[in-house]
């Protein structure tokens, strides 16, 4: 049955593309919650672990936006029923953004993490090269633009999720659906 007669509720993404969005999520949440968790400790090893994984997630976050990106151009996404231009437009220019976010939030709390003269680390003992050279005020700045990108992210995702269960709960189309990671993909 070709993909536009299919039941809403049988309407899935390439699993590709849903895998790569709700890994996304997790390992975003998982980036706001070993930097928060840290307020926990007053100091000492624990406090150096959260911040050492915070910035490990962060930079698997960039990972996973590349091979999105990469997905997105070989594979075609189902379609959801969704044919209001403006709505389109709309849901396009925040998917854009959350990409560009996606991508430069950890690469200032990258350059953040250089500027201060520290190492990223990877496992098994790799570091990942500094992105610019130490400098302690222009860390500063860099630490101020990467938390008002988390805080922006944060804002927009809750949107994009608002967007989400508007789709399914008001309009009843399979936008929210096709996205869900259980279910077989027929196109
Ligand atoms: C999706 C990815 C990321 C998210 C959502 C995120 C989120 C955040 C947030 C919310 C803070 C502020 C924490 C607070 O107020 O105490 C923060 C701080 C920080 N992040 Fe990230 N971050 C991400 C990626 C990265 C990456 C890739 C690195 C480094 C490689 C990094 C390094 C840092 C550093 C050094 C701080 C400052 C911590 C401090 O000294 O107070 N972050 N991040
Ligand atoms: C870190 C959090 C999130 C990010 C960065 C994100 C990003 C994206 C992006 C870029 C797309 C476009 C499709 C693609 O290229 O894969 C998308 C689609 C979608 N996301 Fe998210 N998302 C997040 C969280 C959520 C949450 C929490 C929900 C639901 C509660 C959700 C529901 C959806 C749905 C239903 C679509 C399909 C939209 C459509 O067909 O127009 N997302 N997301």
């Amino acid at each position: 049955m070709p993909v536009a007669e299919l039941p809403t509720q049988d309407v899935r993404h390439p699993a590709a593309v849903r895998w790569l969005h709700w890994a996304t999520l997790a390992l975003v949440l998982a980036a706001f919650a070993l930097v928060l968790a840290r307020e926990l400790f007053d100091g000492g090893p624990w406090r150096a672990l959260l911040m050492q994984v915070h910035r490990l997630a962060g930079v698997a976050v960039i990972g996973l936006a590349l091979a999105r990106i990469g997905v997105r151009q070989r594979v075609e996404l189902a379609s959801t029923g969704v044919t209001a231009l403006p709505m389109r437009l709309a849901a396009g220019a925040v998917h854009l953004a959350l990409y560009g976010l996606l991508i430069g939030l950890p690469l200032l709390g990258w350059a953040l993490t250089s500027a201060r003269g520290q190492p990223v680390a990877l496992p098994f003992g790799l570091l990942l090269p500094p992105l610019i050279e130490r400098d302690l005020d222009l860390a500063d700045t860099l630490e101020f633009w990467h938390e008002a990108a988390a805080w922006t992210l944060a804002a927009l995702v809750g949107l994009h999720a608002a967007a989400a269960v508007f789709h399914h709960r008001v309009l009843g189309d399979a936008t929210l659906v096709a996205m869900l990671p259980a279910g077989r993909s027929r196109s």
